[in-house]
C-alpha cells in the first residue's frame, strides 16, 4: 500500500472525507496495478478514473467554499487548477507513449494529496464547520 489513511487526514466533513478516501484508494489501486506484473495494462483506465474523480472532487470543494465564503479561495483554487492540469498532462503523455506513469509519479501525487489535505483542505473544513455551527445556533 502506497498511501495509508490516517485520522489526521479526516476533515470532519463526511462528503469530503469520503472523496479523499476514494482518492487514496485509487492511488493505491494504481500502485498495485504497477506491481502486478501484467505490464501495467490497467494503469491508464485507473489513472483516468483518478483524474475524473479528482476533477469532480475539486469542483465539489470549490462549490462549498463559495457557498460558505471560505478564506483564501483563490490560493486554494489555484492549487486545484495546477493539479488538474498536471493530471491531464500526465494522462495525455502516458496515452501517447511519451512517458510512463511511474512510481515517482505516484509518490508525487500521494505527497501532494497529503499536503493539500493537511493544509488547505483542513483550513477550509474548519471554516465550513464554524459556519455550520453558527447557522445551527
Ligand atoms: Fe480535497
Ligand atoms: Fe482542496
Amino acid at each position: 500500500m502506497l498511501f495509508v489513511w490516517d485520522e489526521k487526514y479526516r476533515t470532519g466533513i463526511d462528503e469530503i472525507d469520503r472523496d479523499h478516501k476514494g482518492l487514496v484508494n485509487l492511488i493505491n489501486d494504481l500502485y498495485e496495478a504497477m506491481q502486478d506484473g501484467s505490464g501495467g495494462a490497467l494503469l491508464l483506465p485507473i489513472f483516468s478514473a483518478l483524474k475524473r474523480y479528482t476533477e469532480d472532487h475539486f469542483c465539489k470543494e470549490e462549490r462549498y467554499m463559495i457557498e460558505c465564503e471560505a478564506p483564501d479561495q483563490s490560493k486554494h483554487f489555484q492549487e486545484h487548477k495546477r493539479m488538474a492540469e498536471t493530471l491531464a498532462d500526465l494522462e495525455s503523455r502516458h496515452r501517447h507513449g511519451e512517458a510512463a506513469i511511474s512510481l515517482q509519479t505516484l509518490t508525487f501525487l500521494r505527497d501532494w494529496l497529503k499536503n493539500h489535505i493537511c493544509v488547505v483542505d483542513q483550513a477550509m473544513a474548519n471554516k465550513i464547520k464554524k459556519q455550520t455551527e453558527r447557522e445551527g445556533t
